[in-house]
């Protein structure tokens, strides 16, 4: 199986997906790492708990960006990861250590992209008024939350919705989306090649819809 290296800042529910997947035997691979940028983040203790090794840093601890990247990437490169998955981590990554990993690392986002990138991902299709929202997993590039969408899955917003609504909703699909998608880059099945995703060897037309 392949090995995988987590990256997260916060809960981490979309961790905890991937750890039990692979414990009922749903997913061949192994979570090698989890890594974070908050000493304090709920991944930290899932990870534990599963006997998962961690890594947590603190930005203020270093005098750059660029700095604090290569410190934890150089954690990171120790697990000899094939597969880096950013699961809910909330920290831009310096151009360098991106470019040398396109095609190894993806993301989940929770909007449809690419609409929505950045923060406040459900206030913002609130304020836009769209009908329907959702969740993308995609390869990261140096463009923040602009690489090439791998799989998306489609929410509709509800009359009355509010933030945490919608992102509890969205939040649903997110876990089987990201398992979905990691199985399939697993399996090597998903490919980044000259900046276009591929299936089975072929161009995808659009996202999958998963
Ligand atoms: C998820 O909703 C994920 O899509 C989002 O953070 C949450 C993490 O939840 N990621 C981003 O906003 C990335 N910019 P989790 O810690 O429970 O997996």
């Amino acid at each position: 199986g392949r090995r995988i290296a987590v990256l997260a800042s916060g809960r981490g529910s979309n961790l905890q997906v991937l750890i039990d997947a692979i414990a009922a035997g749903r997913l061949n691979a192994t979570i090698a790492g989890v890594f974070s940028d908050r000493p304090k983040a709920g991944a930290l203790e899932r990870a534990r708990h599963a006997s998962i090794p961690t890594t947590s840093l603190r930005p203020r601890d270093f005098d750059s960006r660029a700095a604090f990247d290569d410190a934890l990437f150089s954690h990171v490169d120790t697990v000899q990861p094939d597969l880096i998955v950013c699961a809910g981590y909330m920290r831009l990554l310096s151009e360098h250590v991106v470019e040398a990993r396109q095609g190894h690392m993806i993301n989940i986002h929770p909007s449809l992209l690419p609409a929505f990138k950045g923060l406040h991902t459900h206030q913002q299709a609130l304020a836009a008024g769209v009908r329907e929202h959702g969740a993308s997993v995609h390869f990261v590039t140096s463009e923040l939350d602009g690489g090439p969408v791998i799989a998306q899955a489609r929410v509709p917003v509800l009359d009355g919705d509010d933030a945490d609504a919608l992102a509890a909703r969205v939040l649903t699909r997110e876990h089987p989306l990201l398992l979905a998608t990691v199985k399939v880059l697993a399996e090597g099945r998903v490919r980044l090649r000259d900046g276009t995703v591929t299936l089975d060897d072929r161009p995808l037309a659009a996202p999958l819809q998963l």
